[in-house]
C-alpha cells in the first residue's frame, strides 16, 4: 500500500525534568551525557535511521543549549583546525544536521506533552509525522521508529510502539488492547487505557514513547481539556482520534532506558558503555569489584 512517507519527527524537549533535579536546574535532561553523547543525539539518530528528513524540536525555557548543540561552534572548530584535530572535526561535522532540516519552536509554558506536540502544528503541516519522547533511549538492532514505519507502511493510520511489562505493573502505564496481527511484529490496537486500575488492564503491552500520528491530532489537541496532572495529555488526544481513525502497534523488543529518571539514566550509561569495545575492557573489572563489595 502506498502510504504518505513519514518525513518529519517532533521532539518535545520543553519539560521541566523535575525527576532529575538538581542536575536539570541548569542543564536540560536531554543534554545529559550517555557515555559521550547527549541523550537527544541517540533519539535523533534513531529518527534518522528511520528515514526522517526534518527534525522539529519543541523547546522551552533554559533549553537554548539544545539549539546550540545542533549548530556549528565556529571558535571551537577553528581551534580544532589549527591544532590538526581532524578526527574530532569529522565527528562534529557528521553529527550536524543538514542546513534547513532542523526547526525549533517554543512552548513558553509547559502545559503538557499534548500541548508541546500541538506547538509543532505549523511546522509539521498536513502530513503524518512521528513523535519521539527525547528522554527515552533505545537499544536494538533495528531502530524502534524504523520498525514502526514498517508497520505504518502496511496499515497507514496511527502507529504506536509498545513493549511488554510485568502484568502486575500494568497500572503504571498507558496500556493497549491487542487485535489482529499485522505482519510479524505488529497488531491492531483495539483500545487504549492510561494507567488502568489494578487487575483491569486488557494486556501488558505499554506505550513506550514513540508515536506515528496523523495530522488530525492537531485539531483535537487545540481544544483538548487538561487531564491528568492538570496537563494537556497526548493520550487524551489519541483517545479522541481513535474514535475516527485506526491505531496499530509495533511490538518493540529491544531495551528502553528512561533517561528522565535517575535509575534509567545510570543503566543507559552502563549498558551503552559495556557495548563499546573501547570502554568495556576499562570498566568491566572495576564494575565487578564495586558490585562484589555490596
Ligand atoms: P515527562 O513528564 O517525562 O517530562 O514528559 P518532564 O515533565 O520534563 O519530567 P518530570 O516528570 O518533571 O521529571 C515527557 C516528555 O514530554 C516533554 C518532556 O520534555 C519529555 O521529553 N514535555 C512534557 C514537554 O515538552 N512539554 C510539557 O509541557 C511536558
Amino acid at each position: 500500500m502506498g502510504q504518505q512517507k513519514i518525513r518529519k519527527a517532533v521532539f518535545p524537549v520543553a519539560g521541566l525534568g523535575t525527576r532529575f533535579l538538581p542536575a536539570t536546574k541548569a542543564v536540560p535532561k536531554e543534554m545529559l551525557t550517555v557515555v559521550d553523547k547527549p541523550v537527544i543525539q541517540y533519539v535523533v539518530d534513531e529518527a534518522a535511521e528511520a528515514g526522517i528528513e526534518h527534525f522539529v524540536f519543541v523547546t522551552g525555557r533554559g533549553k537554548g543549549v539544545i539549539e546550540d548543540y545542533f549548530d556549528i561552534q565556529f571558535e571551537l572548530e577553528q581551534m580544532l583546525r589549527e591544532r590538526n584535530k581532524n578526527a574530532e572535526l569529522t565527528l562534529l561535522a557528521d553529527l550536524l544536521p543538514t542546513a534547513g532540516t532542523a526547526s525549533f519552536t517554543r512552548q513558553q509554558v509547559p502545559l503538557g506533552l499534548g500541548h508541546a506536540v500541538w506547538c509543532a502544528r505549523d511546522i509539521v503541516g498536513n502530513e503524518p509525522f512521528a513523535v519521539l519522547l527525547p528522554d527515552m533511549i533505545m537499544s536494538s538492532e533495528k531502530s524502534c521508529l524504523k520498525g514502526m514505519v514498517e508497520v505504518y507502511d502496511k496499515t497507514g493510520g496511527n502507529v504506536l510502539a509498545v513493549e511488554e511489562c510485568d502484568p502486575a505493573l500494568a497500572h503504571k502505564y498507558g496500556i493497549v488492547g491487542v487485535g489482529d496481527k499485522v505482519g510479524e511484529e505488529g497488531f491492531k490496537i483495539t483500545q487504549m487505557i492510561e494507567k488502568p486500575a489494578k487487575g483491569t488492564a486488557p494486556s501488558n503491552f505499554f506505550i513506550n514513547g514513540r508515536y506515528i500520528l496523523q495530522p488530525e491530532i492537531f485539531k483535537i489537541l487545540e481544544t483538548q481539556e487538561r487531564g491528568a496532572g492538570n496537563e494537556i495529555q497526548l493520550t487524551d488526544g489519541m483517545l479522541a482520534l481513535a474514535k475516527s481513525q485506526d491505531f496499530s502497534a509495533y511490538h518493540f523488543k529491544g531495551e528502553t532506558y528512561d533517561c528522565g529518571a535517575k535509575d534509567g539514566f545510570i543503566l543507559a550509561n552502563l549498558a551503552f558503555a559495556l557495548k563499546r569495545d573501547d570502554i568495556r575492557p576499562l570498566i568491566e573489572g572495576p564494575l565487578k569489584a564495586i558490585t562484589s563489595k555490596l
